[in-house]
């Protein structure tokens, strides 16, 4: 059966990486999480306290970065990995939450980014979620989806998401954050946050997760056989 490549892009915790996830295992191909290779970066320049405005310091810190994913037979899943370090927890984290859409702004990030994903495409057979992957990353990509849902839905999830880890945590700053997060993804300069002219709607507010798995699986599958 042929390959193809799957795109998901859309706005902050409208729950992109569940479905890709999902979509991967289903048919047997590999996810991608390109909010993580981001998050990770970020790490990194918090951890070296690398000014953004500094472009030389974000030249170097990025030489100095090797990003990569493995797969952790506990959960089944594949953890992000900043130069031989899980980072899958960190990164999750609101100091990283915070920052990530400053570092993901840099032209030079943002070339680092999406040079490591289209290698991670070459031979198909993957779903990669993200802001810019329909657009920027795989504009040739045989499915696009552009996943949304209601803005409140959204910070209902991430706030529960957040609160398991941390119950100090306030609607509030979930909401601030999602905003500052989707404001910034979507008027930045480089690869900004667009839906793909060819890109499908999938809108999820009213959706369980079953039942998203399922439209999509058959615009996949469509596509496959096309
Ligand atoms: O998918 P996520 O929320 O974990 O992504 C974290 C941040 O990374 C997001 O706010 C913007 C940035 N990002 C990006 O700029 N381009 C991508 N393809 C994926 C994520």
């Amino acid at each position: 059966m042929r390959k193809i490549i799957i795109t998901l892009d859309g706005y902050s915790s409208c729950g992109k990486s569940t479905l890709a996830r999902q979509l991967a295992r289903e048919l047997n191909y590999v996810f991608i999480d390109s909010g993580a290779m981001y998050r990770a970066i970020t790490l990194y320049f918090l951890r070296a306290h690398i000014d953004c405005a500094d472009t030389e310091k974000v030249i170097k810190a990025l030489s100095e970065i090797a990003l990569s994913f493995e797969y952790n037979p506990v959960t089944g899943q594949s953890d992000m990995y900043l130069n031989d370090e899980n980072v899958e927890s960190l990164i999750r984290e609101m100091v990283v939450s915070e920052h990530v859409s400053e570092v993901a702004a840099l032209k030079e990030v943002r070339e680092f980014g999406v040079t490591q994903q289209q290698l991670m495409g070459k031979k198909k057979g993957i779903v990669m979620d993200g802001r810019d992957i329909g657009t920027t990353v795989f504009p040739d990509a045989e499915l696009k989806i552009f996943v949304t849902a209601d803005p409140a839905v959204r910070v209902e999830r991430r706030f529960k998401e957040l609160f398991e880890k941390n119950p100090s945590i306030t609607i509030e700053e979930v909401k601030r954050n999602l905003e500052m997060r989707d404001y910034m993804d979507s008027n930045r300069e480089f690869s900004p946050l667009r839906q793909a002219p060819d890109a499908v709607i999938l809108d999820n507010s009213n959706l369980t997760r079953e039942e998203q798995l399922q439209v999509a699986l058959a615009w996949a599958k469509e596509r496959i056989n096309a």
